[in-house]
């Protein structure tokens, strides 16, 4: 198979495997992440088809729609690329890709441990699109998904400490701003995905001064 066969046969199973996902964690998340990774990996010396695949495949089965099992994504993955008859060591740096892109992860390992090239960058492309405009209309669609307050003023945003207070969190979609999105472009690993967080971050902090603006009745 050539690079394009095997990345066509990888979108449509995951095309597949994501129709009825919730909004933000759907396909057309799946396709930006794969488009802005591209982007970002000109500028790197990488390999091409392991990034294509880790961004096709890294939200193939979400832990936080699947009762928490991280075990599900790697194993679904694993299975089709070996199906794919892949080289093992794409195989390994896409799903190593997929183990360790999560945010929730990162809580509790504030960037020591190393990564591999290909995943610097499928992180940034998938934190990309948890910020701007985009990133906005995720959180919100999320927090309705969940049944959560969009703010409320009695309920003041946490610093999680741990992956399980991050992951139990019921706060308002407002705190998810403060609790996690306004410090994704900090955390940008290369630097295509730090140019390009600036803009939505600031995006998101007009956003937020028009919100209270309003909230309070005074724009
Ligand atoms: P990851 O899947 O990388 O571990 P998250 O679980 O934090 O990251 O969620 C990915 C996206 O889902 C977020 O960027 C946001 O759009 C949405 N999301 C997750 N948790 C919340 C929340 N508590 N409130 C609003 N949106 C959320
Ligand atoms: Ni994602």
């Amino acid at each position: 198979m050539t690079r394009t066969e095997i990345l066509k046969a990888t979108e449509s199973f995951v095309k597949k495997s994501l129709l009825g996902a919730e909004g933000g964690h759907d396909w057309f998340h799946t396709l930006r992440v794969y488009r802005s990774a591209m982007v970002i990996a000109e500028g790197e010396k990488v390999d091409l088809l392991t990034v294509g695949l880790g961004a096709l495949l890294h939200d193939i089965a979400d832990a936080k729609f699947h009762d928490g099992d991280e075990s599900i994504g790697p194993q679904i993955a694993t299975n089709f690329l070996t199906s794919l008859q892949l080289p093992q060591p794409v195989i390994d740096d896409v799903v190593d890709i997929i183990e360790n892109i999560s945010y929730k992860n990162s809580i509790e390992d504030p960037g020591n441990s190393p990564k591999t090239k290909a995943l610097e960058i499928v992180q940034d492309a998938d934190r990309l699109d948890a910020i701007g405009a985009i990133g906005i209309s995720r959180a919100f669609n999320y927090g309705g998904f969940r049944n959560r307050p969009i703010y409320d003023p009695d309920i003041k945003p946490v610093t999680h400490l741990s992956k399980d207070s991050y992951k139990k969190s019921t706060a308002p979609t407002i705190n998810h701003f403060y609790e996690k999105l306004l410090g994704l472009k900090d955390k940008m690993n290369t630097e295509t995905a730090k140019k390009l967080a600036e803009e939505r971050h600031q995006y998101m902090l007009d956003f937020l001064e028009q919100f209270y603006g309003e909230w309070e009745g005074t724009r």
